[in-house]
């Protein structure tokens, strides 16, 4: 397989080899990832699965291996290498950066590796998605600035006259990153796995709720904006259907997002105002998020026949929808009476992956099935039966997640704050978590189909990067593929 393919006409030779690297490795750690967190949701259902390597399994060790897995190694894969196919693509030049572009790739690898190794042995700097110990968070820092580099570096030296919309979202999510990475891991060294952070108290939890939700922010939400005004116009052949809204979308979507994470803090030691603040920006998120899925959607004017025959084309279409399902739900938990509800149960975990399996899995796994035939030379996948069936997979696997956490949460609320009339408890905590076993083994269920799914699509990889190329797949007539 060449390293760099010829694109049609006077189009530059673009690098596809990190894309191609980066694509296959978003496959692989959504696996691995997913798959440590259908061992945790077991964990929750037959808890003597914590004591298989005691204390290497535990499951507060894996649950933040579970996070850093699917975040930044699936999430942090799928963003950089569709970044810099897009950044090449629209800006009609190769990549920026010559040995800084494979540096990333290792580099960001070498990050997720070291976090394997590092979480399970219980070295965690015990911030959330933060939890790296800090020669760790060093090398993240020295990577992302590369990828910077890399990325500014393409859209300064672009052939186009302007900058498509996708780069600002992209453009917006890396320095974002950057700074909420700084601030938040600035730490005392005392060992070398061991740190302390710089800021204390409420100042400690507000600086940490900052970064935290503008990880959701910039990294699961604006990154993932920038691959859907991308991937969404080209697989249903339409162009974006306002790029007036797209422009709007994007400053509204920054300004409001940055000021947002106090809802993490409700009822806290933080200052009362500080927290209604938090409470009426998440509100106002509801305008420029829904501005942006129905931007989305509306782009398949015309071709809504397309879903009938494509299941590419539906991961991506759907994965809007859960956006705007999970954007909805967040701007009214952030409400402080309903977060009175909804705060420590599995409600939120539920939001989570309302907006982790439905929004961030499918809008990246719809992508990769787009670029995939592109970077292996092929016209389309080996098998379109199977991208059908690993949608279907997807969906069900999401709905059957997200609805056993609703119901878990909201129950555990409503007994959690059931009082008698003589002004005790009526249930004690052990009873909460014995009503929430069946919804535990409902989202183990959902999880294990959306893994299964997983491991269809790499089986369907492997066979297009490995079926020669006028052999390939049966059904051709099935997928439009707007290359
Ligand atoms: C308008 C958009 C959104 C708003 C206003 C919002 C609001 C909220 C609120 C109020 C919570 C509960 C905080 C608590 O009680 O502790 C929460 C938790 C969370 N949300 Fe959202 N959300 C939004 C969109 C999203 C999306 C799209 C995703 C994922 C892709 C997401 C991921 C998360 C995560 C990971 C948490 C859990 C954080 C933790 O406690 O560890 N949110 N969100
Ligand atoms: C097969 C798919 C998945 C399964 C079975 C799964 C399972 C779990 C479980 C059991 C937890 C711990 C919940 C708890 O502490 O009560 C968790 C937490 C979490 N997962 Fe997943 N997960 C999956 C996919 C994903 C994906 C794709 C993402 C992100 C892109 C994600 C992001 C998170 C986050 C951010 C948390 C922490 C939530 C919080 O602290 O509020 N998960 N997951």
């Amino acid at each position: 397989m060449s390293s760099n393919l010829t694109a049609a006409g006077d189009h530059p030779v673009y690098d596809y080899k990190v894309v191609r690297q980066l694509a296959i490795m978003t496959i692989v750690w959504g696996i691995a990832g997913m798959a440590v967190g259908v061992l945790i949701a077991a964990q929750l259902v037959w808890p003597a699965l914590n004591d298989i390597f005691q204390p290497y399994t535990h499951f507060g060790r894996l649950r933040p291996l579970h996070t850093n897995l699917v975040i930044f190694a699936f999430g942090g894969s799928a963003l950089i290498g569709t970044s810099y196919y897009v950044v090449q693509r629209t800006c009609q030049t190769t990549l920026f950066g010559g040995k800084l572009v494979p540096f990333t790739f290792w580099g960001w690898q070498a990050v997720i590796v070291l976090a394997i190794i590092t979480l399970p042995m219980g070295l965690t700097s015990t911030k959330e998605y933060a939890e790296l110990e800090w020669p760790i968070d060093i090398l993240i820092a020295v990577v992302w600035i590369s990828y910077a580099i890399v990325f500014f570096g393409t859209v300064a030296k672009r052939k186009t006259s302007h900058i498509y919309v996708a780069n600002w979202f992209y453009g917006g999510f890396i320095l974002t990153i950057a700074v909420l990475h700084v601030v938040n891991s600035a730490a005392v060294p005392v060992a070398w796995f061991k740190s302390y952070s710089a800021y204390a108290g409420a100042a400690d939890a507000m600086v940490q709720w900052w970064y935290g939700h503008n990880a959701v922010g910039f990294l699961l939400t604006a990154g993932f904006l920038g691959m859907m005004y991308y991937f969404v116009p080209k697989q249903a052949n339409r162009p974006v259907y306002s790029y007036q809204l797209s422009i709007v979308h994007f400053w509204a979507l920054i300004s409001v997002y940055i000021w947002a994470g106090a809802h993490h803090l409700h009822y806290s030691a933080l200052p009362d105002w500080a927290q209604s603040l938090g409470m009426v920006m998440s509100l106002i998120l509801l305008a420029p998020s829904w501005g942006g899925m129905i931007n989305g959607i509306m782009t398949l004017s015309g071709a809504w026949h397309k879903l009938r025959t494509d299941p590419t084309l539906r991961f991506l279409v759907v994965s809007l929808s859960f956006y705007g399902m999970s954007t909805f739900e967040g701007p009214m938990m952030s409400i402080k009476t309903v977060n009175a509800l909804s705060h420590n149960t599995d409600w939120t975990i539920g939001h989570v992956h309302s907006g982790a399996l439905g929004w961030v899995a499918m809008i990246t796994i719809g992508a990769t099935y787009h670029l995939l035939p592109i970077l292996f030379g092929k016209k389309e996948m080996y098998s379109v039966k199977w991208i059908n069936i690993h949608f279907w997979l997807a969906t069900i696997g999401t709905v059957l997640y997200i609805a056993s956490m609703w119901v878990n949460g909201i129950m555990q609320g409503l007994m959690w704050r059931a009082f008698n009339a003589d002004g005790t408890l009526t249930y004690s905590f052990v009873e909460s978590v014995v009503a929430s076993y069946p919804g535990y083994f409902v989202r183990f269920l959902g999880g294990a189909v959306f893994l299964s799914g997983m491991i269809l699509m790499a089986f369907n990889t492997w066979r297009t990067a490995s079926t020669p190329a006028p052999e390939q797949s049966a059904d051709s007539d099935t997928q439009a593929q707007a290359v």
